[in-house]
């Protein structure tokens, strides 16, 4: 027997990843540079033993079945492939975010599950190879390996396989101290996941060619504001990669907003209007993350619960990456 208990939070991206390369191996079509998120996390144990008959996988509490549990087993096939190793494995998972908040990421999901399960199969990696492996099940999974501020870069061309590709840090989260307020907008799990949402936008969008040509032009101005530390910019340049990446999924007919979602938009323009820096990030579902410094957030929180639909605000800032919290053999 052997086992590991990881922890992972989850990243938002200041420049979106949206979009594969063709091809396998789950490679992103885009650069994107994310923010670590400290506040929230996920807990997973990975525990592989002869004994067992086969992978058994817990999620908050759930035994998982279908799509999700494949996921899961997939990252660990490739683990056991790496080691040589045949033993079945019982996952065990917990989100510690408000239930229902939206919050719940494979991000931190992804990135716990590939620390835990190289280190219970004695892998000696580094946090490259893990973030590699991570990347495979899910992209953005990749970036919380690391802490601070993350940069993945797009996949090459022509991809194979055997390419690897991770994510890097590029500054500690004290190079540009933020707040983020979560604005929650719904307590229902979105209807069309990201992997699936990028699908019907890259097939179906007339803006995808647009959003391809126009991301890594964001990611380049954005990773530059960044490390001049210039925070207007950083919030701006944040604000139009996301508006640029839902425009191109809209047209798909891929909505994740609701009506809350477009109050909160408006709370944070009317914030700016009233001379107040805070810029808007939404991913694939209907909450919205406000970027502020830290002496503005009360003022910014209060206008974002009294939006109409918003049902409460969570604070996050930035953290570390992916670690290991429970040896082998450990209480
Ligand atoms: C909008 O990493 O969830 O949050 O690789 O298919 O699992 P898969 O997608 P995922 O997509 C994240 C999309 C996003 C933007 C981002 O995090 O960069």
């Amino acid at each position: 027997m052997s086992d590991a208990v990881a922890l992972a939070h989850p990243n938002f991206a200041l420049s979106k990843y949206w979009g594969k390369r063709a091809g396998p191996g789950n490679f992103p079509a885009v650069p994107s540079l994310s923010v670590t998120l400290a506040g929230f996390a996920t807990r997973t144990s990975v525990r592989f033993d002869e004994s067992y008959s086969g992978d058994d996988v817990v999620l908050d509490g759930q035994e998982a079945a279908g799509r999700p549990r494949e996921r899961v087993v997939a990252l660990l096939d490739r683990v056991r492939r790496a080691a040589g190793d045949e033993r079945r494995a019982r996952v065990v998972s917990t989100n510690d975010l408000p239930a229902a908040s939206g919050l719940a990421s494979s991000a931190s999901g992804f990135a716990a599950l590939a620390v835990a399960a190289v280190r219970a199969a004695g892998l000696d990696w580094d946090a490259a190879r893990v973030s590699d492996l991570a990347r495979r099940s899910s992209a953005s999974a990749a970036r919380s390996v690391f802490g601070g501020f993350v940069e993945l870069e797009a996949g090459p061309l022509d991809v194979t396989e055997d390419v690897l590709l991770a994510a890097r840090p590029i500054a500690p989260g004290e190079h540009l101290p933020l707040c983020v307020l979560v604005a929650i907008t719904s307590e229902r799990a979105k209807a069309v996941g990201s992997t699936e949402g990028m699908r019907r936008t890259m097939d179906r969008s007339p803006f995808a060619g647009a959003w391809l040509e126009q991301a890594p032009k964001l990611h380049a101005q954005l990773r530059e504001a960044l490390l001049s530390r210039d925070f207007i910019r950083v919030g701006e340049l944040t604000e139009a990669s996301t508006l640029a990446m839902h425009a191109s999924a809209i047209a798909a007919g891929v909505i994740y907003w609701n009506g809350a979602t477009l109050a909160a938009i408006d709370a944070v323009r009317a914030l700016r209007d009233g001379g107040l820096a805070a810029y808007l990030t939404i991913d694939a579902g209907p909450h919205v993350k406000v970027l502020v410094r830290p002496a503005d957030a009360d003022p910014v929180e209060s206008a974002l619960r009294a939006a109409p639909g918003v049902l409460r605000v969570v604070r996050g800032h930035a953290g570390e990456g992916a670690r290991i919290i429970r040896e082998e053999g450990a209480p």
